[in-house]
């Protein structure tokens, strides 16, 4: 396969770089660089001077000087049928699910709706430099085979399950507890590992499932020890409590998933807000991940995560969008408002940090860091080419100081899909930003 190098400047984690960015060790900037691709995988990344006279003549650069190359973003939880649930005003979750997000997702029955939408996710995701993402589908199996042809068309590492809700939900979004199952079984040994896709037992949250079916999700999840998980725990407080009067029998929220057996590596929990530190202990002591969402936790009035409280129980983090709860596709805005949360916990967030959660970190989460998440020879080439430059008030801040986690902590404030000029899944463009001027 033809050797391929992209020219630019890079910035990526090569490990942990901790809340307060302590760990510079972590963080890799290379002024001119230049990244080496063959066959959709990452050769080499070194300074363009010392990289470009061992390039044959036959060798395509790409040059992208002035552009700020990421990892491709990493979105650990989002939901592709709320596409037309964003923006819902009024409501917290309990009320939202009934009165915008339920009925939304009874239109996946229709399969050209699901397909569809699908893309028009999809060129969201990639249009904000987002290449991986923990996708929830609805309750209908032809929504979870629209979104996978649909990224295995584009190239793409998606991780993707059917949700299984078998009750607390209208006629139309209800499966069975055998029925789901048997649904998601089939959906596995038809999508799991077949190109990038990887699928995922998405128990919707334990409001939505009988014990019954929470019992054959365990006992799916131990059949198929490769799958991932999802779901959500402890985002509301109503919701806490409405769990607590379904399962008195057990300790706390996330003690009923660990009761079915469902924490474990590659199991991502979103929100994790209301959780107390013997189940961030056991988040810890499983292997689970948990998927910080700040704008659909401020949007739809959940609470403050505190980045602190897990990172001191040693818990393995990665951000969301959590669209259509949250606001926007944009990993950078996400992390913003990541930012702001803490802020108001009275803790920081370090750039650096930032950009290990929505990359290292994120792909960390998911156990797939040995494929994604930085430029390590051997991994997948996904990236996004930034133009820090891309609106004028950009322009202005970040030709201001010379330092590329200060360019990255002035996208995440003020960046939009502008910024993202190009991105690119296994060594192939996906996304090209339409120049308007
Ligand atoms: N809890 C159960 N379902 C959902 C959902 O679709 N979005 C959010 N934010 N929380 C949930
Ligand atoms: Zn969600």
């Amino acid at each position: 396969m033809a050797l391929i190098a992209i020219r630019a400047d890079f910035l990526h984690c090569l490990s942990d770089p901790g809340i307060d960015g302590s760990n510079a060790a972590a963080i890799e900037h290379v002024r001119d660089g230049m990244l080496l691709i063959r066959d959709g995988r990452i050769e080499r990344l070194g300074p363009a001077v010392t990289l470009l006279p061992l390039l044959g003549p036959d060798v395509a650069v790409h040059d992208r000087r002035g552009s700020l190359v990421v990892p491709g973003f990493v979105d650990t939880h989002v939901h592709f049928p709320q596409v037309d649930v964003i923006a819902s005003h009024g409501s917290q979750l309990l009320d939202w699910l009934e009165r915008f997000t339920f009925p939304e997702e009874r239109r996946f029955a229709e399969t050209s709706h699901a397909q569809q939408t699908a893309e028009f996710f999809l060129d969201r995701l990639l249009e904000n430099g987002t290449t991986t993402a923990s996708v929830f589908c609805t309750v209908h199996p032809g929504s979870v085979d629209a979104f996978f042809c649909a990224a295995e068309a584009r190239g793409l590492l998606m991780v993707a399950g059917k949700c299984l809700m078998d009750r607390h939900a209208p006629e139309g979004l209800c499966d069975t507890a055998d029925g789901g199952i048997a649904d998601s079984r089939t959906l596995i040994e038809r999508w799991h590992g077949r190109a990038r896709n990887r699928y995922s037992i998405t128990v919707r949250f334990a409001v939505t499932s009988t014990p019954e079916q929470l019992a054959l999700a365990g006992q799916l999840a131990a059949d198929y020890p490769t799958v991932h998980l999802q779901s959500h725990v402890a985002e509301n407080r109503d919701e806490v409590a409405w769990v607590g009067r379904l399962f008195p029998q057990r300790r706390s929220y996330l003690d009923v998933y660990d009761h079915y057996g469902l924490l474990r590596e590659r199991a991502v929990y979103a929100h994790c807000i209301w959780l107390d530190d013997a189940d961030r202990a056991r988040l810890s002591a499983t292997g689970t991940a948990v998927s910080f969402c700040p704008t659909s936790n401020l949007f739809i009035g959940s609470g403050l995560y505190d980045l602190r409280q897990g990172l001191a129980a040693g818990n393995r983090i990665g951000v969301g969008t959590d669209v259509g709860g949250g606001t926007g596709y944009s990993m950078l805005r996400t992390l913003g408002e990541a930012y702001k949360v803490q802020q108001l916990l009275g803790g920081s967030l370090h750039p650096a940090f930032s950009l290990y959660l929505a990359t290292l970190g994120g792909a960390r989460s998911l156990c797939l860091d040995d494929r994604i998440g930085n430029f390590l020879p051997g991994r997948d080439a996904d990236f996004a080419v930034l133009d820090p430059g891309a609106t004028p008030l950009l322009a202005r801040r970040t030709a201001l100081r010379d330092d590329p986690l200060d360019t990255f902590f002035a996208l995440t404030t003020l960046a939009d899909d502008r910024v993202v000029r190009e991105t690119w899944a296994r060594g192939v463009p996906v996304h090209r930003r339409l120049q308007t001027s």
